[in-house]
């Protein structure tokens, strides 16, 4: 008996097909490992399109208990991966139909198909992984801000072409990374929006002459509506392409992080020290401390880069209607949440415990003509005009490293040979008002370097902050709450 029932499943999908797949082309074909990161939603998934049938008449509530009841079960068992079904989607149904027999497990599947199906979980998986990923962010961003906050006045030299270009503070550095992942927050923020539509339903591809009501299991999933083309909703995999390019514009900016942060903890730079329990060791040369987490960091921004590339070469070739190249699209998926959401983690955790070489930062630019442009401003700010300025101080420079001095060792002779007419003690005067401390007290401009800048933008920054933070719980809570009270509702309906 128990053999028959195990050849029924093992045909399941089958009747049409002579012959099942042997077990090389199974393991070839299935989707069963990588199905694991959707199991509870597809379970979830299923409970709503039952519960849906039952309201709408299409199943009776005597059917409708017991497929819930085998569902909610399955919730706590493992899945085998080692199984004759092709996916989790048909893993499922077999366990259902196994437990509560054909009669009535056979039902489920009523309404709906697996390109729907499939879709639909990606959908929830992403949903959550959204909420993880902005919390993430934000945590990281917070800490960005708190050691803004700290190097407010931690001057250090900004770089072009990895020359010293200007006089810089360390907190307007840990800004711009904060501005930037705030813009990465913001995007996924709002990728959100167009993940979170219900293919259920769909069908194969051209819907169903079943009575289901699709609005209904959107509701019951907690999607703001549904993806209503059913061509559209079992083909696409926009939403999928969006996402992972958002997280694979997160990497990269974590990537150049991390590429800066290599280079400040050289022993040539020494602008920083990275905590030990972040760094590694070598397996010879026993002084080494190696930067290896913030390598990883732009190593695996390459495997995300890559996973990107891998779901749109998937895409673009594919006709209407759901192919089952499709399926090569999901490990590429959690892969990129994964590693996304674990160099957040850790590079944040990293940056708590970071040492910061104040000393090394202000020495750098000793003999750096660092306040070049500084001093052509207040050449300016005298109504020469910049281009004249531009070019004394040019000349003033040159002079200077010919002579190995720095600008305000420069004598009124000196001077003189690059003034273009502009009196040289008046060349001389603003040299010597010129400083990193007045170069960083006078930048005004908004977003600049100024003193008075960093102040302003971090008190913005962390308002903001908190304002996303009240949107990113809610989102996150409503997920949860959603998911709890469809337990419920299974709980009520099969008590
Ligand atoms: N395992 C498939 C996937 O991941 C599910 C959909 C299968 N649909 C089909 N018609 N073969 O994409």
């Amino acid at each position: 008996m128990l053999y028959i029932t195990i050849l029924n499943f093992m045909i399941m999908y089958r009747s049409r097909l002579k012959k099942n797949l042997n077990e090389i082309t199974l393991e070839y074909v299935s989707s069963l490992f990588d199905d694991a990161e959707i199991a509870f939603y597809d379970i979830a998934g299923s409970q709503a399109h039952v519960i849906m049938l039952y309201e709408k008449k299409i199943i009776t509530k005597s059917d409708a208990k017991k497929i819930l009841v085998a569902l909610e079960r399955l919730k706590k068992e493992k899945f085998d991966k080692k199984s004759d079904s092709e996916d989790i989607h048909e893993l499922i149904e077999q366990h259902v139909i196994k437990k509560i027999g054909m009669a009535s497990g056979g039902k489920m599947h009523t309404g709906r198909s697996r390109n729907d199906q499939v879709s639909l979980d990606i959908r929830m998986k992403i949903r959550d992984d959204i909420n993880l990923l902005c919390q993430c962010l934000l945590n990281m961003i917070q800490t960005l801000v708190s050691l803004a906050q700290k190097h407010q006045k931690t001057i250090m030299p900004l770089y072009t072409h990895l020359q010293q270009a200007q006089v810089g503070l360390f907190s307007h550095y840990l800004l711009s990374y904060t501005d930037a992942l705030f813009r990465d927050l913001e995007r996924l923020y709002v990728t959100y929006g167009r993940v979170n539509e219900s293919p259920l339903g769909a069908g194969p591809i051209g819907g169903t002459s079943i009575p289901i009501d699709r609005q209904s299991t959107a509701k019951l999933l907690g999607f703001k509506g549904i993806v209503e083309n059913s061509i559209d909703a079992t083909s696409t995999r926009d939403y999928v392409i969006e996402y992972v390019a958002a997280v694979a514009i997160i990497m990269t900016n974590l990537s150049r992080l991390a590429e800066d942060f290599v280079i400040w903890s050289t022993s040539e730079f020494a602008f920083i020290e990275l905590p030990d329990e972040f760094t590694s060791p070598s397996s010879v040369m026993p002084q080494k401390k190696n930067p290896d987490i913030l390598e990883l960091t732009r190593g695996k921004t390459a495997q995300v880069i890559g996973n990107l590339t891998t779901i749109l070469s998937i895409v673009k070739g594919l006709p209407s209607g759901y192919n089952r190249d499709l399926q090569q699209i999901k490990p590429s998926i959690w892969s990129s949440s994964r590693i996304a959401i674990t160099a957040l983690i850790v590079i944040k955790s990293m940056l708590e415990k970071i040492n910061v070489d104040n000393q090394n930062m202000k020495k750098a630019m000793e003999g750096g003509y660092l306040v070049a442009l500084d001093v052509a401003e207040n050449l300016a700010n005298n109504g020469i005009p910049f281009r004249t300025a531009h070019q004394i101080v040019g000349n003033l420079v040159k002079t200077a490293h010919i002579s190995k001095k720095s600008l305000e060792k420069l004598s009124i002779d000196e001077i003189k040979r690059s003034t273009k007419g502009i009196d040289p003690k008046t060349i001389k005067k603003i040299i010597d008002s010129t400083s990193i401390s007045s170069s960083l007290q006078n930048r005004i401009s908004q977003g600049s370097s100024g003193i008075s800048e960093q102040k302003r933008m971090i008190q913005h920054r962390m308002d903001k902050i908190n304002a996303y933070k009240t949107g990113i719980t809610k989102r996150g809570n409503e997920v949860k709450t959603v998911f709890s009270n469809l337990t419920l509702k299974v709980k009520s309906l099969t008590k």
